[in-house]
């Protein structure tokens, strides 16, 4: 099993063992994390263990170019016939979007047969009582559980689909959830108790070949704006005006109110950003539910995926398109 490191409140350190919260994120390597709970052994039996430094970033600054060393990486290690599975240390708060980002970008050859688990911590290693060895342990129980496949997240004890997974909470160690979906197991004393099926990758849409994406700097740049009582049309006519040293406006994900509604102003300024070139596709900022097409909508719905996925789904596509 390989365990990749990229950082975040996992291996986050605070100078007081009682704080929780004034930490800095991304301070241990991923090397000592794992020495530092020497139980995983008996959840490793007699697979090996290697460990890799992708990253050390707090996944609040999370990078294009982080997703795709990152990717390439994993597609290293998962196409080795003696690595079975990968386990990737992350932050909680942009793990929901690499989780996403994986899932549509590496080979379904792959994750069709190997699993992918994003594992976190909502407490630093330094905490008094840490949640991230806990973590890595039932991570690597679900690595390692005959037949686990996809791009899959463990925290506290719930295993989720990439896909579904959401951030839910601002300090619960039990931060997310999978929405509507549900989750996909829950491990329990190192024992994996699976409710549905593990993901399969997209095939052919929404899938796009690493090989195909070309240099972070050139990704298109994909925003989103929010609908709220009294919006105006103000932040997309800004948004769309060109500033030098930025790249041109491609996408646009609208957090749309209940069922992806917005604003007139809004609706307005997104027809001019369309006219403009842009790409609009309509989200929800519920946190629960998908948007529904419906006769009177002009813009494109989300599929079901949150703001945040939407903008990931998107810029992919303006990639592949
Ligand atoms: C981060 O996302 O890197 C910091 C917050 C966390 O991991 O909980």
């Amino acid at each position: 099993m390989v365990v990749l490191g990229t950082g975040g409140t996992i291996a986050g350190t605070a100078s007081n063992p009682a704080d929780n919260i004034g930490y800095t994120a991304a301070q241990v390597g991923v090397a000592q994390l794992l020495a530092a709970v020497p139980a995983l052994k008996t959840v490793l039996r007699d697979h090996d263990l290697v460990s890799e430094q992708v990253a050390q970033v707090d996944s609040k600054d999370m990078r294009f170019d982080v997703w795709l060393s990152l990717a390439q990486r994993v597609v290293h290690h998962l196409a080795q016939a003696d690595v079975s599975a990968v386990v990737i240390t992350h932050g909680t708060d942009t793990l929901e979007e690499t989780a996403y980002f994986l899932h549509a970008v590496l080979p379904p050859a792959l994750i069709n047969e190997k699993p992918v688990v994003l594992t976190c911590a909502m407490r630093p290693a330094s905490a008094q009582s840490p949640d991230g060895p806990q973590n890595l342990m039932d991570a690597a129980a679900v690595a390692l559980t005959p037949g686990a496949h996809g791009v899959v997240v463990v925290c506290a004890g719930t295993v989720h689909s990439g896909l579904d997974v959401q951030k839910a909470h601002t300090y619960k160690i039990d931060a997310f959830n999978s929405g509507d979906a549900g989750p996909l197991a829950y491990v329990e004393e190192g024992q994996v108790r699976i409710v549905k099926n593990w993901p399969l990758a997209f095939m052919d849409k929404g899938h796009i070949a690493i090989k195909d994406i070309p240099d972070a700097a050139l990704w298109p740049r994909v925003e989103i704006v929010m609908n709220y009582a009294g919006c105006g049309g103000e932040v997309v006519d800004a948004l769309l005006y060109p500033r030098e040293g930025v790249a041109p406006l491609r996408g646009l994900v609208v957090a749309g109110t209940g069922n992806g509604t917005m604003h007139h102003d809004l609706e307005a300024a997104l027809r001019r950003a369309v006219l403009a070139g842009v790409t609009v596709v309509r989200s929800t900022r519920c946190a629960q539910g998908r948007v529904l097409a419906t006769t009177q909508s002009e813009f494109p719905h989300a599929q079901g995926l949150s703001p945040v996925k939407a903008r990931v789904a998107l810029l992919l596509s303006l990639l592949s398109a």
